[in-house]
């Protein structure tokens, strides 16, 4: 699902870039800050609708002990609808409220991994507050592989429901450089390939340094 490659690397400090291949962190000023107090708790995995953050969400919480949050569900669950009946009976804007306070709902919560949907990080300052509050980690797809994903996982998403192949392929290329501006304010960038879990692996035991 992922590919990086396990350099050995030091404890960060606050001016360092690190790169582990196709994994690429960019630490933030309070890098220290966040990995001692919130690094260890909170993990926010962020990307398009179809890259996965279910799948490596589920696999990175079992790698360190954590426990999954998807965000959809959480929603879901608070008005006991599914998303596509929210968007259609209460409308975009109310979801985005919505999702954005049970996102903030999470600050009581620890040791979790979440996996956010597609366009939790675009609204509602809602990547700047998961940035503070935890780890964030952006999974980057081409459109060709979002694309080939989505064509089966439509219809449960109401932004790609009635498209046709060309059309989702032109959707897919246009939201995602707009979004790409929020998901690559992600304190880690990790990029989707097609097949193979080893990335997970070598993600979970990175992450697994900071925890102790
Ligand atoms: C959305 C993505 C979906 C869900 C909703 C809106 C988006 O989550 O939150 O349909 O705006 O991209 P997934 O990314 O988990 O499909």
């Amino acid at each position: 699902m992922g590919k990086c490659t396990a350099n050995p690397i030091n404890r960060p400090t606050e001016n360092t870039k690190l790169s582990l291949g196709h994994l690429n962190l960019h630490p933030p000023a309070k890098w220290r800050a966040l990995f001692y107090n919130h690094f260890s708790m909170r993990i926010f995995i962020t990307g398009f609708m179809g890259a996965g953050k279910s799948y490596l969400g589920k696999l990175l919480a079992e790698r360190l002990g954590f426990t999954f949050i998807d965000l959809d569900k959480l929603v879901e669950t608070s008005l006991a609808l599914p998303i596509s009946d929210i968007f259609q009976e209460l409308g975009e804007p109310a979801f985005r409220q919505i999702e954005a306070e049970r996102l903030r709902s999470l600050a009581n919560r620890t040791e979790i991994v979440v996996a956010t949907g597609g366009g939790t990080p675009c609204y509602l300052e809602n990547m700047a507050w998961m940035n503070e509050n935890g780890i964030t980690i952006h999974l980057d797809a081409s459109v060709s592989l979002l694309a080939q994903r989505l064509t089966s996982g439509k219809k449960q998403r109401p932004l790609i429901a009635n498209l046709g192949d060309e059309e989702l392929v032109d959707y897919i290329g246009t939201k995602l450089a707009e979004r790409s501006v929020f998901y690559k304010k992600s304190h880690l960038q990790f990029t989707v390939l097609e097949a193979g879990t080893n990335g997970v692996e070598v993600l979970a035991a990175y992450l697994r340094r900071f925890l102790t």
